[in-house]
């Protein structure tokens, strides 16, 4: 059974899918804890709602953060990172000492339209703007790069007439995000990656 960790910044719709998935039984893995880097965001209200632990850690722009966080997962054993919905960027030796341990999901096909900058409604305005016919999620291990770790699973969504970033971005969400995420968690939990 590992121990997994979900870090997160906002609404929780990612947090939300795994914990569904979890509830069917068939994932060999526990959310230990929640962790934000700002308060009052409605993810921390699902966990709760869930019995799961929440932790704040305000990330200040400086190292303490990782090495909080670090100590954080260490203090709870923590096996597996999953970053749903996270906007900070892991540095430092968190990188290291959970090295193909940490998965984040991209709401669009890696390698288009990801790096620094590329995050929530900007990656749907750039593929719109691009005039992409198919787009998509991608979960990934997260190492140095921004959205350059080893792609674990992708999942294809069409662009349809009248798309605005709003209404892709949750289609995105709905059709892709919410189903690849769990999956790479059961197939990690489960060894079958
Ligand atoms: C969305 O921008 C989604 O594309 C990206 O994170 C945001 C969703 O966050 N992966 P959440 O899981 O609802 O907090």
């Amino acid at each position: 059974m590992l121990n997994i960790a979900v870090l997160v910044s906002g609404s929780g719709s990612n947090l939300q899918a795994i914990i569904d998935e979890m509830k069917k039984g068939e994932i060999n893995g526990k959310i230990v804890t929640v962790v934000s880097n700002k308060p009052d965001v409605y993810a921390l209200k699902r966990a709760e709602d869930n019995n799961i632990p929440t932790k704040v850690i305000v990330s200040k722009g400086n190292n303490d953060f990782d090495k909080e966080l670090l100590s954080h997962l260490k203090e709870l054993k923590v096996d597996l990172i999953v970053l749903a919905g996270f906007l900070c960027i892991l540095k430092g030796d968190i990188l290291k000492e959970y090295s193909n341990k940490i998965i984040n999901v991209h709401p669009s096909l890696i390698p288009s339209f990801c790096g620094d900058g590329f995050y929530g409604l900007k990656v749907h305005e750039a593929a719109l703007n691009y005039g992409v016919k198919v787009t998509g999620a991608t979960v990934h291990f997260v190492n140095e790069i921004t959205d350059g770790g080893k792609i674990i699973i992708q999942k294809a969504v069409y662009i349809k007439e009248g798309d605005t970033p709003e209404i892709l971005q949750r289609r995105v969400m709905e059709e892709a995000e919410w189903k690849i995420l769990p999956q790479a968690v059961k197939m990690i939990c489960n060894g079958g990656l």
